[in-house]
């Protein structure tokens, strides 16, 4: 009975498995009926010993059959191993050469077949200089000198010989391979085709400076955003000097005629009677009384025009301006004032600020700080029913000027107090934030060598603290 089914034989006294092509040597293809055929001839004689003997090859044909499917599984183990290997070095885009001591070639991956445009067979056995152009042979060589010490080799650029006969320069990292005895076997050399780096290389540029692109456009937004979100208040604050400048001139027009009555009656040389009483009648006393105010007044509107246009033009000016002594105090008032006149319902907002607080720096990077700060206030004041209240301080400790602008909205979640500072990171509706304010607000303190920080309010709430430094020096450059 040949065993090729699977199943366990009782007679074999083995496991037989599937698809084994295995014929037992005919001696024992049927032992028991052999054996008592044998016993037969021998008659009694030595009748145990030859049981004996029958069991013996019994077992040693069960253990040829044990040792042959280990051999198979390991077989299959191989192949499966050796399969994995060729798809992972097929996979590669790297070049791969493995050479022993001498630097004769022992394996190569199909990357590198493809380069050369040889017969992996070709290449296997021939010696790895072969494989590069003259000028870099002798360095081939001596890298196996000194892999055999010891150290390593990598960044050298060495090129191949390609398929078209044309130079292939390969970015070439190579190592050490040792045998089971610890002895230097030879050496495993990766390559990167230079021209693919720089064809990655100059994607990623590409890459970088879309990037940067969209980033700026992003930065614009915000500042477009803000200075939209601006130009309500502006246009309140621009509106009161300017409508009592033309309150004035309207009042200096009328003046202006009564004036030129009255000296025309003086020159027409009425009585003095009749000039006492137009005198009453156009109230002279009182015209020459208000000229000066009126006029100083005018004056006061018209340089509060000039430096709101002065203010929204340092807002809207580049970066790069000069550090300059400003008062910080006056700088938070426009900064607040021009935020909240824009908004429908104001928030009270309380000041604790000396009379005047002289630091050197940007003003108009300060300035557009402040706005974002009281910006975001007046956002998380929103919800607030009533007694909605900003609280702007500000203080001189040693070298820094330090001012905190607090709120008593519902302050920032634990959860996002490490997140606020980060590009783009915003709670608020589409349309409503872009997530740049803080951001900006924080990158703008660190090159004024100061720094942005977020605290819970006291009473609860949102608390910002800026530090400057008062004699404005440079955020130090790593
Ligand atoms: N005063 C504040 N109270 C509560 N949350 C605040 C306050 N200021 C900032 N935040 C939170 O920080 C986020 C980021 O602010 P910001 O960078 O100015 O972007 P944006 O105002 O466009 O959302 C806000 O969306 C908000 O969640
Ligand atoms: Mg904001």
């Amino acid at each position: 009975m040949a065993p090729t089914g699977s199943g366990f034989d009782p007679l074999a006294g083995a496991f037989m498995p599937a698809g084994l092509d295995f014929t037992p040597p005919p001696m024992i293809s049927d032992p028991l009926v052999e054996s008592a055929a044998l016993l037969g001839e021998m008659g009694a004689v030595g009748e145990e010993m030859w049981i004996d003997v029958i069991r013996k090859m019994d077992n040693v044909y069960a253990d040829l059959i044990a040792s042959q499917v280990a051999l198979e599984e390991r077989n299959a183990a191989l192949e499966q191993a050796r399969t994995f290997l060729g798809s992972v070095l097929g996979a590669i885009s790297d070049v791969l050469i493995v050479c022993d001591a001498q630097g004769t070639v022992e394996q190569v991956n199909p990357a590198l077949v493809g380069l050369v445009g040889q017969d992996e067979k070709a290449i296997v056995g021939t010696a790895i200089l072969s494989l590069f152009a003259e000028p870099h042979r002798a360095d081939i060589l001596e890298t196996l000198g000194v892999l055999r010490r010891g150290e390593t080799v990598v960044g050298r650029e060495w090129a191949a010989l390609a398929a078209d006969g044309s130079d292939a320069a390969l970015s070439v990292h190579c190592s050490a391979r040792h045998d089971a005895g610890g002895r230097f076997a030879g050496m495993v050399l990766v390559g990167r085709p230079i021209g693919e780096l720089q064809r990655a290389y100059r994607e990623l540029d590409a890459a970088h400076q879309r990037l940067r692109q969209t980033q700026q456009q992003l930065l614009t937004t915000e500042k477009m955003a803000a200075l939209g979100r601006l130009v309500a208040g502006v246009a309140h604050e621009l509106n009161n000097p300017i409508s009592f400048v033309f309150g004035n001139m309207y009042a200096l027009k009328r003046y202006g005629a009564a004036i030129t009555e009255y000296l025309s009656a003086i020159d027409a040389g009425r009585s003095p009677a009749e000039i006492a009483a137009l005198r009453d009648r156009l109230k002279i006393d009182r015209v020459l009384a208000d000229i000066g105010p009126l006029v100083d007044g005018t004056l006061e509107g018209a340089e509060r025009v000039r430096d709101i246009v002065q203010d929204l033009r340092r807002f809207s000016a580049n970066q790069r301006e000069p550090l300059e002594s400003c008062n910080l105090v006056r700088l938070v008032h426009t900064a607040a004032d021009w935020v909240v006149k824009a908004l429908r319902e104001a928030p009270e907002v309380r000041f604790d600020l000396p009379e005047r607080m002289e630091i050197v720096s940007r003003k108009g990077q300060l300035h557009q700080i402040l706005v974002n700060l009281v910006q975001n206030a007046a956002d998380a004041l929103k919800t607030r029913e009533e007694g909605a209240r900003i609280t702007i301080t500000a203080r001189q400790e040693g070298d820094w000027a330090i001012l905190s602008v607090a709120d008593n909205g519902p302050g920032v979640s634990r959860g996002h107090q490490d997140k606020i500072f980060e590009p783009f990171f915003t709670t608020k509706p589409i349309g409503a934030g872009t997530g740049l304010g803080l951001y900006v607000s924080y990158t703008m303190a660190a090159k004024l060598g100061g720094s942005l920080d977020y605290a819970d309010a006291p009473g609860g709430g949102a608390m910002f603290t800026l530090r400057l430094p008062v004699a404005g020096e440079e955020e130090v450059q790593p």
